[in-house]
């Protein structure tokens, strides 16, 4: 575990304070992108001179953002260049003719690359409903590795993280959770048990769309070592400029998150009573089928919801295509808003047609509100 990782303070103000580099005279507030490659060989006596080449030494930039998230998940993180390739080298505990489980709707890159994990090791695949919780736990004793991701995309689905991660000596499994949507603000999986918690840091974490990362945190040091490695061998490395912004982006993610969250909860509760939206996937809702579980183990119910229309595809995309400041993009977690039919999104056809991810970002609620508004009136006119 990182060695701060054990103080109580606020996670807005680790979020602020932590990975700040060497607090001496004359050094910047801020560790500097590191561009480097190869770093000079010496005798191991000024510190940093152990770095040589950087696909294997994390940077100081690399390792600033670490010791940020690292402490906010509670313990020792490692970043990726993406949030694939967190879950790839999660994922590396498969064995051959082994078995994995995810979920049955999650993030389509994480089913494909379950699928293809299955398919070049000849292992297992199994897909759990979220809330199968005795299945979850069933697998935990025969699998390799069993991957929640929790609430997931884009269906908002949430697993009983407390009872499924909670010790079992009998566990076999590695346990990883995508915590993506959650952000590190709203669970922490390993004080929960979990072994492995993933991030699309690309999302929330960075916060600005302007940049592909991921970390994978643990606490285990054989888990951490098993992560460095893949890392290095694979060249899952991140770039210099990517963790800098990310470790920038982290600086606001409370500020960001509190904002988005409450924007999240009030459009969710609005767009439930507007007469031409049929359901609205929040966990924040009252309706939603893990209201109860979310309210109990989440700090909050985060940024990202999904609804679906009174009509078809069509009347969806003719809704895309006349928003004027919800951005019709991919992607979540910005400060602006985004959204997606994501039926239209290639593997992604089993979803409900009309199926609209909205990614709440931080404009002025009202805005986003008159937004929707107009462009579902004019889409269903
Ligand atoms: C929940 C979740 N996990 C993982 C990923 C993959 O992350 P990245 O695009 O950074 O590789 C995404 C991407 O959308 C995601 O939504």
């Amino acid at each position: 575990m990182d060695p701060d990782a054990t103080t109580s303070e606020h996670p807005a103000t680790t979020a602020i304070q932590s990975g700040r580099g060497a607090a001496l005279p004359g050094r910047p507030l801020s560790v500097a992108p590191g561009l480097a490659s190869s770093f000079r060989l010496g005798n191991g006596e000024v510190p940093g001179e152990a770095r040589s080449y950087a696909r294997g030494d994390a940077t100081e930039g690399c390792e600033a953002l670490e010791s940020v998230i690292g402490q906010l998940e509670g313990g020792t993180a490692v970043a990726f260049a993406s949030g694939m390739a967190a879950i790839a080298a999660a994922m590396d505990h498969v064995r051959p003719g082994g078995r994995l489980v995810v979920p049955d709707t999650c993030y389509q890159g994480t089913s494909a690359l379950a699928e293809h994990v299955a398919r070049t090791r000849g292992a297992q695949l199994t897909h759990l409903e979220p809330s199968d919780t005795a299945g979850w736990l069933a697998a935990l004793r025969t699998d390799d590795v069993v991957l929640l991701e929790s609430p997931t995309n884009p269906l908002l689905r949430v697993a009983d993280l407390p009872a499924i991660c909670a010790a079992d000596p009998t566990r076999r499994a590695v346990l990883v959770v995508d915590s993506t949507l959650a952000t590190p603000l709203n669970q922490q999986p390993l004080g929960l048990g979990a072994d492995v918690v993933v991030h699309s840091a690309t999302k929330a974490i960075g916060g600005h769309a302007d940049l592909v990362l991921g970390v994978a945190v643990a606490r285990q040091p054989e888990l951490i070592g098993a992560l460095r490695t893949h890392r290095t061998l694979h060249g899952a490395v991140p770039g210099a400029m990517e963790t800098f912004l990310a470790t920038r982006g982290v600086r606001t993610l409370p500020l960001r998150h509190e904002r988005a969250q409450a924007n999240a909860s009030t459009l969710a509760a609005r767009l439930e009573q507007h007469p031409v939206v049929t359901v609205v996937h929040y966990p924040g809702l009252a309706s939603h089928p893990d209201h109860a579980l979310a309210d109990a183990s989440l700090a909050g119910f985060g940024s990202v919801l999904s609804f679906e229309l009174d009509g078809d595809a069509a009347t969806a995309d003719r809704f895309c295509a006349t928003l004027r400041r919800i951005v019709h993009a991919t992607s979540l977690g910005g400060v602006e808003s985004t959204l997606e039919r994501r039926a239209a999104v290639p593997g992604q056809e089993h979803l409900p047609p009309t199926l609209l991810r909205l990614a709440v970002g931080c404009e002025h609620v009202e805005d986003l509100w008159a937004d929707l508004t107009s462009a579902l009136a004019a889409a269903t006119a």
